[in-house]
């Protein structure tokens, strides 16, 4: 077993089972690179404040060093013997450096620690889903644009309700995942690191120490935009009690989720025979052991499937910290695991959404079929009718009347003549109807927004 931090106090072992029920090395590895930052800041404010020296400093700075390398080349094979991450590198250092590894954890608390690593972590990866995002934008409005000329019956409650352009269509969740991309930015502007909470209490480490570390550690590793507000702690109770910023970067992942979840379920109808619209690539689907014909959406599905555990991450921490009493509470540690499924998860699925979607071909004669349902243009009509000084409700009526009649005797309305259209008693004409009935019509007659452009601008990620 990996050398405890703690233990002093302890006359007997912890006990085996108890051990492996409470550590946490098997997912909050994952931590590893930001604690070695935590752990360098640290080395450099203990030398600010005298307590270490600047050769002791070095050696321990560059043990610290080579384990990151080993890190970043993922050469790191986490020790699961270590009760966490905390534990593991301690180890690796007094490995490298023996005895003065002793003054590497000198007045810290992994409470301070941790919640700085998971701090850098979101970070870290909301810069990654951010730019995924951007490149969702850019594959959404190529989508749109490869079938300009294309037009979609547009649905409420799941009927046929009026036709939209295709370019509208997926502009729709070009809207979504924008606002996704601001959301995220702004949790991204806000972020901000702290060091030097101590347990809770603060740390005999002056502030000045702290704060030059951090900001020399920052400036070299080019993490500037963490910068500005990133000094050591105002409030260390708050910042070692709180994890709201894991709270809210969840938030918006269920939000991304939730739109991801909601495209699946509209690509998947699309793809049945049922509608037909849409052909899915055969990369992203799978088949059936038992029935040779299928083509199972199955990525799909499996996006729209996994919103039950990304919302159920965000609750699950939402309620281990509701209770909690001031400040750091063992429960805390409960928030990594749903914390590294949701950003796996949704890395994974906005990767693949965007393979997917650069893939998927619009069947055009299904839906030139759909388009010729006149129910789709009934609106028109009444608009039609209201913009020749017809009342609405009037307006209304006798276009219900029209698709009854139709309905009732088997006759299209496009096919009326006008001697029937008079028995109506409006001033609609065989000429007026095959000229609103049509796709191109009925989407130029909207007039209250801007129609989508050619080449919709995208974000560029202000992170890199
Ligand atoms: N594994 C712990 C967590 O994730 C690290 C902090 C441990 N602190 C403590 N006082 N036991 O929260």
């Amino acid at each position: 077993m990996v050398k405890k931090l703690w233990g002093g106090r302890f006359k007997k072992e912890i006990d085996k089972d108890f051990f492996q029920f409470q550590k946490s090395i098997q997912y909050d590895y994952r931590l590893a690179e930001y604690d070695i930052y935590h752990s360098i800041i640290h080395v450099s404010a203990l030398k600010e404040s005298g307590l270490l020296t600047v050769i002791e400093a070095k050696e321990l700075t560059i043990a610290l060093n080579e384990i990151f390398t080993e890190v970043r080349e993922e050469k790191f094979k986490p020790n699961m013997n270590a009760e966490d991450i905390h534990s593991d590198i301690q180890d690796r250092v007094e490995k490298k450096v023996g005895k003065l590894s002793e003054k590497l954890h000198t007045l810290r608390s992994r409470n301070d620690q941790v919640v700085f690593d998971e701090k850098w972590y979101c970070y870290k990866e909301g810069i990654y889903v951010i730019s995924l995002l951007n490149v969702i934008l850019s594959s959404l409005n190529h989508f749109g644009n490869r079938y300009r000329d294309c037009y979609i019956p547009g649905y409420t409650h799941t009927q046929r309700a009026q036709v939209v352009s295709f370019l509208s269509y997926t502009g729709a969740y070009f809207c979504m995942f924008e606002r996704d991309f601001e959301r995220l930015d702004v949790f991204l502007k806000k972020s901000s690191i702290y060091i030097g909470s101590g347990a809770l209490a603060g740390s005999a480490i002056p502030r000045a120490a702290y704060s030059e570390a951090l900001r020399k550690f920052l400036e070299k590793t080019k993490a500037m935009s963490l910068s500005s507000k990133s000094l050591a702690v105002r409030n260390p109770l708050d910042n070692v009690a709180s994890r709201d910023f894991v709270i809210e970067f969840l938030n918006i992942l269920s939000i991304i989720q939730m739109h991801l979840s909601r495209m699946a379920e509209d690509f998947i109808l699309f793809s049945t025979k049922e509608f037909g619209f849409f052909d899915l690539p055969e990369e992203f689907c799978t088949g059936s052991s038992l029935m040779p014909h299928k083509k199972n959406p199955d990525f799909l599905e499996l996006v729209r499937g996994n919103t039950g555990k990304i919302y159920g991450n965000l609750m699950s921490i939402l309620v281990t910290m509701k209770g909690l009493p001031l400040t750091y509470n063992r429960d805390m540690q409960l928030d990594k695991e749903p914390l590294f499924s949701s950003v796996e998860t949704i890395k994974d699925e906005l990767k693949i959404t965007v393979d997917l979607i650069g893939k998927i071909e619009l069947n055009r004669k299904r839906l030139e079929d759909a388009l010729k349902d006149e129910e789709l243009y009934a609106t028109e009509l009444v608009e039609f009718l209201v913009y020749q000084g017809v009342a609405f409700s009037r307006a209304h009526e006798v276009v219900g009347k029209l698709i009854r009649y139709s309905e009732d005797e088997g006759i299209k309305i496009k096919d009326m003549s006008d001697k029937t259209l008079s028995k109506f008693n409006c001033k609609l004409t065989h000429k007026d109807i095959r000229k609103i009935m049509n796709p191109k019509y009925a989407v130029s007659s909207k007039k209250s927004f801007s129609a989508p452009k050619k080449t919709t601008s995208v974000k560029s990620p202000r992170f890199k």
